[in-house]
């Protein structure tokens, strides 16, 4: 008894939960589409692909195409700003450095980190690399440390965060001056770098958490520019917009990003039992949900879907059956309003592919409780 009254002014007391809003931004891959340049970027990325092993490539392959939510946060004393794309696909913590010499793309705020400029800013001696496949492409520089400000009103600080301060970015764009949504990218993923810790990793050795958590809440959009889409909150469950946990599914580390297992996928009257190949990515940079394909070929059929060759279209008010995924004996249900999305001209864009993935649509459906200690991801119904 004494016990847990004693703890539970402990957790009052000690660490925190600490949140910041996700804003949601126009993609890059929405961008280059609406510029025209879309299929220039495909031929320019495979090209670049074609030349390395492809296997290998994709294994290490980060894509920023899709990712549409951002954060805010500051960097050294004084703070600077800068955009950043919270990551649960890549490890590393990287902005811009000031001098980035090769920067042939720089950011769209030019938001850049001048490390003369911050009083507390530490060299590490450190250099890091995250790459599309060979490296000639990605981002790579040195490592710096120094205060790290996130939310709103910027009061959770994280002292000595370790970032790369990229002196090289490159991402296959031609002559068009397309730029990426975002200033740089906030690495979430549960892989550990040598050289430089993702912050979340920093957060937890720091004790500044509650729990060894990360919960993503994300809200559906469509093409709205610039408006809140959900919510971080580092250190717990963000009991302001999720529900109970419902269930789970364990990481399968070792891994660069967070995979779990599938057992069935269903729809209609089609039950899919995954027998292998049951590893799904959980990916908040892809817009897609990824299904067996003979559930794919069913859903585009019950909602007369047409395709143009590079994305499938239905009415944006036609409703089907959700498309469930039963993971660790639980269901989750994706409602055809996540995937018949983002009206043009009264027509609607479908995200749902053939395959096995599990990206925002899914994301948005369920809250995601990232629990690094208990290596596992525990699922929750938002609230509104
Ligand atoms: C940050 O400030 C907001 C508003 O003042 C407050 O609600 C929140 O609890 C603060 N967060 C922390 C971690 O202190
Ligand atoms: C870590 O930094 C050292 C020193 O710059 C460098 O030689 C090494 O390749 C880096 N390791 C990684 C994994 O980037
Ligand atoms: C992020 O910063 C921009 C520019 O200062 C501001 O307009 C926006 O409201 C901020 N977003 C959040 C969620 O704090
Ligand atoms: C810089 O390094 C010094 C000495 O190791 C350390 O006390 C200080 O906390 C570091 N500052 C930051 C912002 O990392
Ligand atoms: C698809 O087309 C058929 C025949 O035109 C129609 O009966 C059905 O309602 C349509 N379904 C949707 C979801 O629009
Ligand atoms: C979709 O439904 C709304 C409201 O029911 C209606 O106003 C609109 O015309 C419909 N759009 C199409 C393309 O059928
Ligand atoms: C998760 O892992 C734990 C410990 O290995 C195991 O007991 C449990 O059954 C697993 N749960 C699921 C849903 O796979
Ligand atoms: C919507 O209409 C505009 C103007 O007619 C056209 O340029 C655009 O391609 C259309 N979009 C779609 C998805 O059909």
């Amino acid at each position: 008894m004494w016990y847990i009254v004693f703890s539970a002014l402990f957790s009052l007391t000690s660490a925190a939960v600490f949140y910041a809003e996700l804003t949601k931004v126009e993609s890059f891959r929405e961008r280059l589409v609406r510029a025209g340049e879309w299929e220039n970027y495909l031929r320019e990325k495979e090209a670049h692909l074609q030349k390395f092993d492809k296997s290998e490539s994709q294994s290490t392959l980060y894509d920023y195409e899709d990712s549409e939510y951002v954060i805010n946060i500051t960097i050294g004393t004084p703070p600077q700003f800068f955009v950043v794309l919270p990551d649960i696909g890549s490890n590393i913590f990287w902005v811009v450095d000031k001098n980035c010499p090769n920067c042939e793309y720089p950011p769209p705020n030019g938001d850049r980190f001048d490390p003369s400029q911050s009083s507390t800013c530490n060299e590490t001696g450190k250099t890091y690399h995250i790459a599309y496949g060979d490296g000639s492409a990605g981002s790579s520089g040195d490592v710096a440390e120094d205060v790290l400000t996130i939310g709103d009103d910027q009061n959770f600080t994280v002292q000595n965060t370790a970032f790369g301060l990229a002196s090289y970015f490159h991402n296959f764009v031609g002559a068009s001056e397309i730029f990426h949504p975002f200033d740089g990218i906030f690495g979430l993923s549960p892989e550990q770098d040598a050289n430089v810790s993702s912050p979340i990793f920093t957060m937890i050795e720091q004790n500044l958490l509650d729990q060894s958590i990360f919960t993503f809440y994300l809200q559906r959009r469509g093409h709205a520019e610039g408006v809140p889409a959900g919510r971080l909150t580092f250190g717990g469950i963000d009991e302001e917009n999720c529900g109970p946990v419902i269930g789970y599914a364990n990481f399968t580390l070792p891994s660069w990003y967070y995979s779990i297992l599938v057992d069935q996928v269903a729809y209609k009257d089609i039950v899919i039992k995954l027998e292998t190949d049951n590893l799904a990515r959980i990916d908040s940079g892809n817009a897609w949900i990824f299904v067996p394909n003979e559930i794919f070929n069913k859903y585009i059929v019950d909602v007369n879907a047409t395709t143009d060759g590079s994305y499938y279209y239905a009415d944006c008010n036609a409703t089907t059956d959700p498309v469930i995924f039963i993971i660790g004996g639980h269901e989750y249900e994706v409602e055809s309003q996540q995937l018949i999305t983002d009206p043009e001209n009264d027509t609607c864009r479908l995200y749902i592919g053939s395959g096995l993935g599990l990206g925002d649509p899914f994301m948005r459906s369920y809250c995601h409780v990232f629990d690094i200690g208990n290596e596992r991801i525990d699922f929750a119904k938002p609230k509104a």
